[in-house]
């Protein structure tokens, strides 16, 4: 019978409990993984329990409490606090999304806060994303065009070109969708992901971008984009409400309509 066994650092322990100090009326329990690369020790994972009287509703308002109240230890990404800069993405309560967009009070018991599944930690809640923007600079996400600009004017788009980019333009690059994604997972140094796929169609549907050819080119690869499967996690996960699945549909739909 085959044996396997479990990576080093693959087994989580349980840390430390930080009770709520006493008198709390209202108190919820945060099971959040930690993670020190400096400590050589397996991860774990702390419960804080936090007075609700104290803390705002998001679940980044309790770690945001957390790190200055009670442990500043722990370490997390965020910046905007309002669903645009894309930081804060997270594993809560089994779902990737933004903390700063998932009220607590949405989780039934204990809310279980995890860095984004299948990426290398850096430490804490803090995934390490350097493949994932490695593969976004590789799509030359900007616009590409031999033909100058008008003088002492922009490029202009009409209403309709305009609207053939919504749905791509509000994504924030959180990487929740990449994250989810099973093929993702197992092909990541290879299949770009939903994320660099919605990012690459973005730029191929743009009417004023002229080299659509050869980004489609560059896709045309068994790896890079027909990994996708159409397992739809993506979609399912993706907190700003974006399709990447159908932005990976779309590019497929162009390489099929090219060949004529
Ligand atoms: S639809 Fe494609 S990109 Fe989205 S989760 Fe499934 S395999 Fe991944
Ligand atoms: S498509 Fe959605 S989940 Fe994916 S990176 Fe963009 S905003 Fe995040
Ligand atoms: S802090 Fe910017 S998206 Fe959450």
């Amino acid at each position: 019978m085959a044996t396997f066994t479990l990576p080093k650092n693959s087994k989580i322990g349980q840390g430390q409990t930080f009770k709520a100090a006493p008198g709390a009326n209202r108190t919820k329990e945060f099971k959040v993984y930690r993670w020190n690369p400096d400590d050589g020790a397996n991860p774990h994972i702390d419960i804080y329990e936090l007075d609700l009287d104290k803390v705002g509703p998001m679940v980044l308002d309790a770690l945001i409490y957390i790190k200055n109240e009670v442990d500043p230890t722990l370490t997390f990404r965020r910046s905007c606090r309002e669903g645009i800069c894309g930081s804060c993405s997270m594993n809560i309560d089994g779902t990737n999304t933004l903390a700063c967009l998932k009220a607590h009070d949405e989780v039934n018991g204990a809310v279980r806060i995890y860095p984004l599944p299948h990426m290398a930690v850096v430490k804490d809640l803090v995934p390490d994303l350097s493949q994932a923007y490695a593969q976004l600079r590789s799509i030359e996400p900007w616009l590409k065009s031999d033909t100058p600009p008008p003088p002492d004017a922009e490029r202009l788009q009409s209403k309709e070109e305009r609207a053939a980019l919504d749905g791509m333009w509000e994504c924030i690059l959180c990487f929740c969708c990449t994250t989810s994604c099973p093929s993702y997972w197992w092909n990541g140094d290879r299949y770009l992901g939903p994320a660099v796929l919605l990012q690459a169609y973005r730029w191929i549907a743009d009417s004023r971008d002229e080299y659509t050819g050869d980004r489609l080119d560059a896709l045309e690869d068994p790896y890079k984009l027909y990994r996708c499967h159409t397992i739809m996690n993506c979609t399912k996960t993706c907190p700003k409400g974006l399709n990447p699945a159908k932005a990976i549909g779309e590019i497929k739909q162009l390489l099929v309509d090219r060949k004529g």
